[in-house]
């Protein structure tokens, strides 16, 4: 085991750290949380407890969060009992939730299995279910006690996976780490062969970046916003497109239009903002979309209603120079035509 650092999220200690697979589970779970795919990376004493959910976001429901409390139930679990989740996001956010549900809250240790919940999802405390076709709409603030970490889980993880996860790798080095943006620009062979040291390089860098802004920011009150860098626009298309395009490959998209914005706006160097689309496009991300635009504005508009408040983008200005800032329909219909 190596602690990549130990945070403070609000009260609420969180350690992020390197393990071998031998030594992934914890010793004193109470119950194990997993999917199907997910469940044999992780191996546990035979006879362990266990709930073993569906694969995929159409399990993220009420339903599944019930199974898991039942049987802690069933089980007799205290509050300092222990909840392990294994999985991508889908699984860590829902076996995060049902943590922070059981009598108030009882320990919850997680262990991402996908790039995206390694280097994401699995750590900051958000946690939750979708609510019909509403994603995350039910949720607490709940940080695991431990992220554990196993780089070398990557090495099976299918190859559209590996780049959903590496979406939000680019997006993490420009809002807070530009030696990582360097090694994205320098290592690219290495990137694509998943060369285990600079993998684990790649994690241990985002960790900090994520865990720096949630130590600041847990309840998304300010700069914690920067990690949805693309996001606005990304899950317009994601929307709109009937979820054809994975979650990365949308942020990627989406970080491609925040930059024709800034440099539409005035707000950044246009030959930077090009020289990073050239970079995603040589990465194999796809930066044109066949949906139409107006379809998108319509999806970021119930976007907006559905939080009840005003449509923010994540703007970047320059390497390392994030605004938030509110834009204009038109403005953006402009932008999503280009
Ligand atoms: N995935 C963005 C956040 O945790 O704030």
């Amino acid at each position: 085991m190596e602690t990549i650092r130990d945070f403070n999220f609000g009260g609420f200690p969180c350690r992020a750290a390197l393990y071998s697979p031998q030594e992934l589970y914890p010793a004193e779970t109470s119950l194990f949380v997993g999917d199907r795919n997910t469940a044999t990376l992780v191996s546990r004493p035979s006879g362990s407890a266990e709930v073993i959910l569906e694969p995929g976001e159409k399990a993220k429901q009420w339903p599944a969060v019930d199974t898991i409390l039942k049987k802690a139930m069933d089980l007799g679990m205290a509050r300092d009992s222990l909840i392990c989740g294994a999985g991508g996001g889908v699984v860590t956010d829902m076996t995060a939730f049902a943590g922070s549900l059981y009598m108030r809250g009882c320990r919850v240790v997680l262990i991402p299995t996908s790039l995206l919940a390694m280097v994401d999802a699995a750590l900051g405390g958000k946690t939750g279910i979708d609510a019909g076709v509403y994603k995350n709409m039910i949720g607490s603030f709940y940080p695991a006690e431990e992220v554990r970490i196993c780089p070398e889980l990557l090495q099976d993880l299918p190859e559209k996976e590996y780049w959903n996860g590496m979406g939000e790798v680019f997006k993490t080095a420009m809002i807070g780490d530009q030696e990582l943006m360097e090694i994205l620009v320098r290592d690219r062979n290495r990137v694509k062969a998943r060369e285990p040291e600079l993998l684990g390089e790649i994690i241990r860098r985002c960790i900090l970046v994520k865990g720096s802004l949630v130590e600041e920011d847990l309840r998304e009150k300010g700069r914690r916003a920067f990690l949805n860098l693309g996001h606005t626009f990304g899950h317009a298309l994601e929307a709109a497109s009937g979820l054809d395009w994975s979650h990365g490959a949308a942020v990627i998209w989406g970080t491609a239009k925040a930059l024709d914005a800034a440099v539409a706006m005035g707000l950044a160097d246009a030959a930077w903002a090009e020289s990073l689309k050239k970079l995603f496009l040589d990465y194999g991300y796809e930066l044109k979309a066949t949906v139409a635009p107006e379809a998108m504005l319509e999806a970021m508009k119930m976007d907006k209603k559905k939080k009840g408040g005003r449509l923010r983008y994540i703007i970047p200005a320059g390497p390392q120079d994030i605004r938030i800032e509110y834009l204009e329909p038109e403005f953006v219909l402009e932008i999503l035509k280009a």
